[in-house]
This record gives structure tokens, C-alpha cells and sequence, in this order.
């Protein structure tokens, strides 16, 4: 691969930290500064570039699916790999700055500490998949396990085949995210997201100013 110019950064965070809603807010934050057209924005599974990768996010979604957490791991992968292809790495190259709701990382936490593949498998896996190809940086939205459930319940319908109600899950979750992010700190910046919307976007604006990226 050639040398990228654009930055591609990764937010991962607790379920129901608020990650849609704010990226949501930078999608309209960079509409009013006329500053759209440099940035791209993907989100795993899937892939706003390739029908097939979100062909993949419906097979690992859908309930009535039932895969053991290596085939996870392996379609995760490749819904990542899809993604890169037709998305992130043309807009890398092209100079754009690509954000991303989840990564790899999501893939060693929930399949490889969660799940039992184990760190090392899912890193390798991954490693594969992507050529290496490792976020400029990944923003953590920290949230404790209750607030997580106290959130999603209140905003979700049914669960998909990845949720559950269960507070013992998300304190699991958050222990395996703390995990991946001692394995390599100075990839991570973990934000408190047990506040407002607005204070919450303030921090991220804040990270991405400092990284240059706005
Ligand atoms: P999604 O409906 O996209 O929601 P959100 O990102 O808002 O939680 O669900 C994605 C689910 O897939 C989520 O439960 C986390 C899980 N996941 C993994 O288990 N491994 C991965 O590598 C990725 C990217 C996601």
C-alpha cells in the first residue's frame, strides 16, 4: 500500500455511549463548515461501499444465524477486508480522512476476549485481513456496565443477535476493552461518555482539533 495522507480515525465505545448520535452531530458539524468532502464515514460491520460487506453485516446480524465466535471473527474480517478495499484505503489514498463506528478492535474485545478465540488469534486474523493497516487513532467512549444497560433499553426495540440486557455482559465488555487498551495505549484516547450529548461532542471536537483532523 502507498503512503496515506488522510487520517483515518476509529471511535469504539461501551453500547449505548452514544457513538451513532455524535457521529451523527460530526457529519452535520463538518456539513456547516463546508469541510464534508474531506472526510468519509464507514461503520462495521458492512460497508457503505460494498454491497457485499453489507451482505455480510445481515449474516451476523440476523437472529436466526447461529456461528461459533471463530466464524464471527473470520466474517467480521471480511466485512473489514470489503471495507477497506472499496472504502477506506481509496479514501486514505485519495487524501480524505476516514471515520470509523468500530474496527478491529471490536473484534478483539468481542471475539477474541468475550468470545474465547483469544487476543492473539484475533490479531492475527486481523493483521491478515487488513495488511496492518491500524487507525491513526481509536477514541474510546467509556460508560459504566449499568448506564450501558440503563441506555440501551431505554432506546432500543428488539435485540439483534450481539445484544443483551445482561449488566454482568457489559462489565465483562468494558473489562475487555480496558484489556486491549493497556496492550497498546498510545493508540487509544478514552473519553468519559456519562454525560450530555453536547459536553461528550465537545470532547471529541476537542481530540480531532488536536490530532489536525478539524
Ligand atoms: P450494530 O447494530 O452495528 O450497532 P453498534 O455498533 O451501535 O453496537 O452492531 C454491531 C454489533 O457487532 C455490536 O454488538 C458489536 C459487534 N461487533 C463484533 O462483535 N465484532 C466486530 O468486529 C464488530 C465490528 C462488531
Amino acid at each position: 500500500m502507498s503512503a496515506k495522507s488522510g487520517k483515518f480515525i476509529v471511535i469504539e465505545g461501551m453500547d449505548g455511549s452514544g457513538k451513532s448520535t455524535i457521529i451523527q452531530m460530526l457529519k452535520d458539524e463538518l456539513i456547516t463548515q463546508n469541510k464534508i468532502d474531506d472526510f468519509v464515514f464507514t461503520r462495521e460491520p458492512g460497508s457503505a461501499f460494498s454491497k457485499e460487506a453489507e451482505k455480510i453485516r445481515n449474516l451476523i446480524l440476523d437472529n436466526e444465524n447461529e456461528f461459533s465466535h471463530m466464524v464471527d471473527a473470520l466474517l467480521f474480517a471480511a466485512s473489514r477486508r470489503l471495507n477497506l478495499e472499496k472504502g477506506i484505503w481509496p479514501a486514505l489514498q485519495s487524501g480524505k480522512n476516514v471515520i470509523s463506528d468500530r474496527y478491529w478492535t471490536s473484534s478483539l474485545v468481542y471475539q477474541g476476549i468475550l468470545g474465547g478465540v483469544g487476543f492473539n488469534e484475533v490479531k492475527s486474523i486481523n493483521e491478515i485481513a487488513t495488511n496492518n493497516t491500524k487507525p491513526d487513532l481509536i477514541i474510546f467512549f467509556d460508560l459504566e456496565p449499568e448506564m450501558s444497560v440503563e441506555r440501551i433499553t431505554k432506546i432500543r426495540g428488539e435485540a439483534d443477535r450481539l445484544e443483551t440486557d445482561d449488566v454482568e455482559y457489559y462489565h465483562r465488555l468494558r473489562a475487555a476493552y480496558k484489556e486491549v487498551i493497556k496492550n497498546n495505549p498510545g493508540q487509544f484516547k478514552v473519553i468519559n461518555a456519562n454525560c450530555s450529548i453536547i459536553e461528550l461532542f465537545k470532547k471529541v471536537l476537542k481530540i480531532l482539533k488536536e490530532i489536525e483532523v478539524l
